[in-house]
């Protein structure tokens, strides 16, 4: 597949990771297929990507959750193209809150974009890859896959379902050597995803450090393009992560609440219930970065504001 411009279809493409995937691979001068929920976002993108000279560049608005909608993108992209090369799958959403907070339709969307969205555009990826005998898909899942954390109730369970997934098109997909399946799971990214949360934890979510940027999990993923590997980690953090939840259950089991809310979540930033972007797209919120940097100094102020509330709490 190198030596000549790519096909690539990138979901997710108007925001944080994959529009940092979408400007690389337009700096490749690859053919690239954009694919998201929100057309206006989707088309700024393609401007930018031109600008970096894709060689030509195609924009699908589609919800990943639909099958046939994304049956319909990849009809579109073989009709112009006759070939796709690759899928860089990285559309997701989040939702804050515990399993009963969280209202059923919030939690069902996060189900339905990062899971169900996840097993249609691999059922046809796979389909295309497989008749083409040659292809590269890759799913972007999360150390959150690996692991448990409080308040990401079905963000949890999403991501440890791609991950699932990926060990399970591994397998089905043996008998084809042209045929590969790339699972990356990035730790914090700088990403807009937290401030475009759906929440009912009370207060806004945020990358953990160490804070990795879209560019980084983009360089990664279409690395995978040329030297296909079956599992990355993007932060050597990731692999401690993963160690400690499954060595020590008990212990990472006590620890992860209180770390979580101390390098996770803004304590000082209270916010009122909402839906985020998890049913409809909120276009004006997908940038490239998130603006999540300072994750050390967030620490610190989410550790004074519990010393002043404990110390408020025994002055009374
Ligand atoms: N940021 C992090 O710290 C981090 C860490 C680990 C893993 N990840 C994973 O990386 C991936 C990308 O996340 P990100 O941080 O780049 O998020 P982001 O900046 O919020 O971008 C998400 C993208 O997905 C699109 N999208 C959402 N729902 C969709 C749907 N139903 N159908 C089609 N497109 C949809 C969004 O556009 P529309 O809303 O317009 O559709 C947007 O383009 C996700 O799978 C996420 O779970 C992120």
């Amino acid at each position: 597949m190198s030596g000549r411009s790519k096909v690539i279809i990138i979901t997710g493409a108007s925001s944080g990771i994959g529009r940092a995937t979408a400007l690389r691979a337009a700096d490749h001068e690859d053919h690239l297929v954009l694919v998201a929920r929100g057309a206006g976002a989707l088309e700024d993108v393609a401007r930018e990507c031109r600008a970096s000279g894709a060689a030509s560049v195609m924009v699908l608005p589609c919800d990943v959750g639909d099958d046939s909608a994304v049956a319909a993108c990849f009809e579109k992209a073989l009709t112009a193209h006759s070939v796709i090369d690759a899928v860089v799958h990285a559309a997701g959403v989040v939702a804050y809150g515990r399993t009963e907070e969280i209202p059923p339709d919030v939690f069902d969307g996060v189900l339905r974009t990062n899971l169900t969205g996840s097993v249609n555009v691999a059922r046809h990826a796979v389909s295309t890859f497989r008749t083409q005998r040659a292809g590269t898909l890759v799913l972007i899942g999360s150390v959150i896959g690996h692991i448990s954390v409080p308040s990401m109730s079905p963000y949890v369970i999403s991501k440890w379902g791609i991950r699932a997934l990926a060990r399970q098109l591994l397998v089905e997909n043996r008998d084809m050597p042209g045929v590969h399946i790339a699972y990356v799971a990035p730790g914090g990214v700088d990403t807009p995803i937290y401030e475009q949360a759906a929440n009912y934890d009370g207060h806004i979510g945020r990358p953990p450090p160490p804070i990795a940027t879209p560019e980084k999990v983009a360089r990664i993923a279409l690395r995978l393009l040329e030297r296909p590997r079956a599992r990355s980690q993007v932060n050597l953090s990731n692999e401690v992560i993963r160690l400690g939840f499954s060595v020590l259950p008990g212990i990472f089991d006590m620890l992860v609440g209180p770390l979580f809310r101390l390098a996770a979540i803004d304590g000082t930033s209270p916010i009122e219930p909402h839906r985020g972007n998890v049913l409809a797209s909120h276009e004006a919120g997908n940038k490239l970065h998130g603006g999540q940097r300072g994750a050390l100094a967030g620490i610190a102020r989410n550790a004074l504001a519990r010393v002043r509330v404990a110390a408020s709490g025994s002055a009374k």
